[in-house]
C-alpha cells in the first residue's frame, strides 16, 4: 500500500524555535511531509511558490512587520494554496476577516501545540486532495475513451454508492443522479440491489428491467430497457433484475465461466491427470475464479451502458449492501468513484474501515481500487453526533492496524437526518424538493464531480414531454 500521496505542509512561523517544533511534529507523522519552512517574511515570496505545498501553516505573528491590519489581511488573502493560520491574542480582532478569506481554512488561537496545528493541517490537506482528485474525476468524466484499470474504454463518470444495509444508499444514489440530471448532465441511475429499491423510491413498476439484457445482450435491448420516469425532473433509470433467483443464477453462471477458463488453463499444463490432481486443479481453479471476480456479465452490462450510442456523462450505481456478492464485486470494477454511505456511529467506522480494506485490495484480490476513488458521505447526521473529524480519525485508526497506515477517505458531504426525507419518498416526491439539507449535500457532490460544468451557470433545463419525447428547454 502506501500509494496515497502524503500531505505536504509548509511552515512559516516567527522564530526558528517555533518552526522547528512544527517541523518535528510533521516528521513524526507518516501521513505528512515537510514541504518547506520559513522563519521570516522575506523568505516567503520565493520559497513558498517553489515548494508548492498542500497546506501552509502560517504563524500570524510573522505578519506584524507589515504594520497595519488591512495589509496583513490582504497579504494572507494573496497567499497561494490552503492556509492554516495561528493567531496570537493581540491580533484576535482580525479573526473574522481572516476566517472570511477563501484560502484560510482554519484559524487556531495561539498558543496551540505543534501536534494540534499539524493535525488540523492534515485535515485541511485531505480536503485539498479532494479538490485535486475532483479535477481528475472530471477529466475522466469528459475524456472520451479513458482507459480504466479494468482495461475497457469507459467515457464518463461511474459512481458506485455502497454502504451497510439501511444507511441510505438508495436515497443518496437517487438524490445524486437526480441532481446531476437537473444540472443538465445526462445521467443513468442503475439499480443493482435485489429486490429493486430504485424503482420503489421513484414509483416505477419493477419491469422492464435489466434481466432481459442478460438473455439478449444487445445494445438495442439495453436501450429498450432504460426507463424514463414520468417526471422529466428525474434521470433515466435501469432497474435491477428484481428477482433474487435470477440474479444469483447470473452471478453463478459468471463464476462457472471463470472456473472453466481457469481449469482449462491449468489442465493444459498437466498431461497426466489423476483423480487427485483433477480435484486439485478444480480447487485451484475455483480460487482463481473467485479472485477474478471483477469479470463477467455484470461488468459487461456496465461496459455496454458506456457504449450506448447516446452516451451518459454520469452513471450512478445503487449497490447491494455487501461486498461478498458479484452484484457488487463486478460493477465496482468499473467505478471511478465509490461513495461509502455511513452514519456517524462507531459501528459505521468499522464498516467504512472494512470497506476501505476490501476495496483497496488489502484483504481481497478481487478489488483493487485506488484510495483516491473512495469517498464518505455521512448520512442521517443529528445534533450531538460524532463529527466528521472524529469519524475520519476513528476510521483511520482502525485502518492503521490492517493497512499499516492511518488513512480514511475524505468526506464528500454530510446529510442531516430529516423526517422530510422519508415523508417525500412515501409520497413519491424527491426529497431534494422538500429537504434543504439533502439538496445542499447532493449539490456539493455534484459540484465536486462536475464543478466546471455547473459553474458555467448554464440556465437550468426544464423539460416538456411530448408523447415519448423529452425536450430540454432553457428557463
Ligand atoms: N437523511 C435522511 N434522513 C432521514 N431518513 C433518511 C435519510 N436518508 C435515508 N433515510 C431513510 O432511511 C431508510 C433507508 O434508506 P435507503 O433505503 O435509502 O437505505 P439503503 O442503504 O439503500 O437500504 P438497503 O440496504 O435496504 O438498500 C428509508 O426509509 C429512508 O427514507
Ligand atoms: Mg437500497
Amino acid at each position: 500500500m502506501g500509494n496515497q500521496p502524503r500531505i505536504r505542509i509548509f511552515v512559516a512561523a516567527a522564530g526558528q524555535e517555533t518552526v522547528n517544533d512544527l517541523y518535528r511534529a510533521i516528521l513524526n507523522d507518516s501521513r505528512l511531509m515537510a514541504a518547506g519552512a520559513a522563519a521570516t517574511m522575506d523568505a516567503l515570496p520565493t520559497t513558498l511558490p517553489y515548494a508548492n505545498p498542500d497546506v501552509l501553516i502560517l504563524d500570524a505573528e510573522l505578519l506584524v512587520g507589515l504594520g497595519n491590519p488591512k495589509k496583513m489581511v490582504e497579504y494572507v488573502g494573496n497567499l497561494p494554496g490552503a492556509v492554516v493560520l495561528l493567531l496570537p491574542a493581540n491580533l484576535d480582532a482580525l479573526r473574522g476577516q481572516f476566517v472570511a478569506l477563501p484560502n484560510v481554512h482554519e484559524v487556531l488561537q495561539k498558543p496551540v501545540s505543534p501536534s494540534e496545528a499539524v493535525a488540523r493541517a492534515y485535515q485541511v490537506g485531505i480536503s485539498a486532495q479532494v479538490a485535486t482528485s475532483a479535477q481528475a474525476a472530471r477529466a475522466a468524466a469528459s475524456a472520451e475513451g479513458t482507459a480504466q484499470a479494468g482495461g475497457a474504454a469507459l467515457p464518463g463518470l461511474v459512481v458506485a454508492v455502497f454502504g451497510k444495509g439501511g444507511t441510505g444508499k438508495t436515497t443518496i444514489a437517487v438524490g445524486l443522479a437526480t441532481t446531476f440530471h437537473r444540472h443538465g448532465i445526462r445521467t443513468l441511475l442503475v439499480g443493482l440491489d435485489v429486490p429493486d429499491a430504485v424503482g420503489i423510491q421513484l414509483g416505477l413498476s419493477p419491469s422492464p428491467n435489466m434481466l432481459e439484457w442478460f438473455r439478449n445482450p444487445s445494445l438495442e435491448t439495453l436501450e429498450s430497457l432504460i426507463r424514463q420516469p414520468k417526471s422529466p425532473d428525474l434521470p433515466d433509470v435501469l432497474l435491477s433484475p428484481n428477482d433474487a433467483v435470477a440474479a444469483a443464477a447470473i452471478a453463478n453462471a459468471d463464476f462457472v465461466e471463470r472456473l472453466r477458463e481457469a481449469v482449462r488453463e491449468t489442465a493444459a499444463t498437466l498431461p497426466n491427470l489423476t483423480p487427485a490432481s483433477v480435484a486439485d486443479v478444480a480447487a485451484d481453479g475455483a480460487q482463481q475464479a473467485m479472485a477474478a471476480g471483477g469479470t463477467g456479465r455484470i461488468v459487461a452490462l456496465i461496459d455496454a451502458i458506456r457504449r450506448l450510442p447516446r452516451p451518459y456523462a454520469a452513471v450512478v450505481l445503487d449497490l447491494p449492501p455487501t461486498l461478498a456478492n458479484d452484484w457488487a464485486v463486478q460493477p465496482i470494477r468499473r467505478a471511478n468513484a465509490v461513495i461509502l454511505v455511513a452514519e456517524p456511529s462507531y459501528t459505521d467506522q468499522v464498516n467504512v474501515a472494512h470497506a476501505v480494506q476490501v476495496l483497496t485490495g488489502a484483504v481481497d484480490a478481487r478489488y483493487r481500487l485506488s484510495r483516491s476513488s473512495l469517498y464518505i458521505v455521512l448520512n442521517r447526521v443529528q445534533e450531538g453526533d460524532l463529527d466528521g473529524r472524529a469519524m475520519q480519525e476513528g476510521i483511520a485508526t482502525l485502518n492503521e492496524q490492517t493497512l499499516g497506515e492511518a488513512w480514511a477517505p475524505p468526506i464528500l458531504a454530510v446529510v442531516p437526518a430529516s423526517p422530510a426525507v422519508r415523508k417525500a419518498q412515501m409520497e413519491f416526491r424527491s426529497p431534494l424538493d422538500t429537504d434543504p439539507g439533502m439538496r445542499s449535500a447532493m449539490e456539493a457532490i455534484a459540484r465536486y464531480f462536475f464543478g466546471d460544468v455547473i459553474a458555467e451557470q448554464k440556465p437550468a433545463r426544464r423539460y416538456i414531454r411530448i408523447g415519448p419525447i423529452r425536450l430540454g428547454v432553457r428557463r
